[in-house]
């Protein structure tokens, strides 16, 4: 990957040292779709409602949007900084930094628990983005047509209890991811995501605007925006300041890593405030979407993790073009996943 000398110049920020043949992004909107990329994802999609739906609704997402504003805005910002100023991997930067402050050398750990904590996360990430994988097929194929809960919930443990077929998603998954990466920022990841996030954003607005027509979108939109303070719990706000970590990808090293290819006439204020309201509009627009489909089906919010898996396709099942509805849902939950799956590789 070639780096223009414009770039180096705007590169000439970064510590003495750092290797300026690794590129830069293009622009600040080349950031801004990767960083957005790898916060809205499963987070967004698959955990931010059914947690919603765990904790009460309204009180808890006032706490979420505070725990983005005050903690998750400023963290952002310090990865992006640490990682832009090192010029290099995580660890590198740390380590680098540390060097030249005279602090002690301990500090690249932070980088490489950052790293294994991804390595971890991607590691049942892989595997739920398979399950949406499987899911398109499974709704473009029309088998939820009509189909009671117990056979929903039947084909969901059915595929849980597949090792071969759930092993033969999760592999696609990742060669998904890998084929990306292997391309490198520009020509890999610059490219998908500049192609994969605009798509996202119109899937998930077709699929609210099909909410809007069940007739219980004020009751989901009350559901999400009417504080009731007597369902806010401690854990539940313990559970809002940890997934406004997960879904902002923080604590993980990406935003080092991504920071570290941010040329430096960017804004790293203004870019980490674009990519966290960006994150929390589809979280709250996906809760739009999919509450709707709940209420109207008297479906339980509260379901947990299965609520996408086998209570949303119980919906699609039922209602007209459903598996129209369906796979553009599973569609978008692969494209958000495949994403962050690249920021976490
Ligand atoms: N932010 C992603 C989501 O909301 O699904 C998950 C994630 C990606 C977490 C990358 C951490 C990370 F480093």
């Amino acid at each position: 990957m070639s780096v223009t000398s414009s770039d180096s110049a705007a590169y000439s920020g970064a510590l003495e040292g750092s290797n300026a043949q690794r590129g830069l992004w293009s622009s600040r909107l080349a950031f801004i779709l990767a960083a957005t990329g790898s916060a809205v994802g499963l987070g967004n999609i698959w955990k931010f409602p059914y947690v919603t739906g765990e904790n009460g609704g309204g009180a808890f997402v006032l706490v979420y949007l505070l725990c983005i504003a005050v903690v998750g805005i400023p963290i952002m910002m310090a990865e992006v900084m640490i990682g832009r100023h090192g010029g290099r991997s995580p660890v590198k930067s740390l380590s680098l930094i540390a060097e030249r402050d005279g602090l002690n050398p301990a500090w690249k750990l932070v980088g490489a628990i950052g790293i294994l904590a991804g390595f971890l996360i991607l590691s049942f990430y892989s595997v739920i983005g398979g399950w949406a994988i499987s899911y398109v097929g499974t709704t473009a194929s029309g088998q939820l047509t009509g189909q009671t809960a117990d056979a929903v919930g039947a084909i969901f443990s059915g595929l849980l209890s597949d090792p071969t077929t759930l092993l033969a998603w999760h592999t696609l998954f990742m060669a998904l991811v890998m084929v990306v990466v292997v391309r490198g920022v520009r020509s890999g990841l610059e490219r998908a995501v500049s192609i994969l996030m605009p798509a996202l954003f119109v899937l998930l607005l077709i699929v609210v605007g099909y909410a809007m027509t069940t007739g219980h979108f004020g009751q989901a939109a009350a559901f999400l925006f009417q504080p009731d303070f007597s369902k806010l719990t401690t854990s539940g706000i313990l559970v809002a300041l940890g997934h406004a970590f997960f879904t902002l990808s923080l604590g993980m090293a990406v935003m080092m890593a991504y920071g570290s290819y941010l040329p430096k006439n960017i804004s790293i204020a203004k870019t980490s405030m674009t990519v966290s309201v960006i994150d929390t509009g589809v979280a709250l627009l996906a809760g739009l979407a999919i509450f709707p489909i709940v209420f109207a089906n008297g479906l339980e919010p509260g379901a947990g993790p299965g609520l996408i898996f086998q209570t949303l396709p119980l919906a699609f099942g039922q209602m007209p073009m459903g598996s129209l509805f369906g796979t553009l849902f599973f569609v978008l939950l692969i494209f958000a996943a495949w994403t962050s799956g690249i920021s976490l590789l």
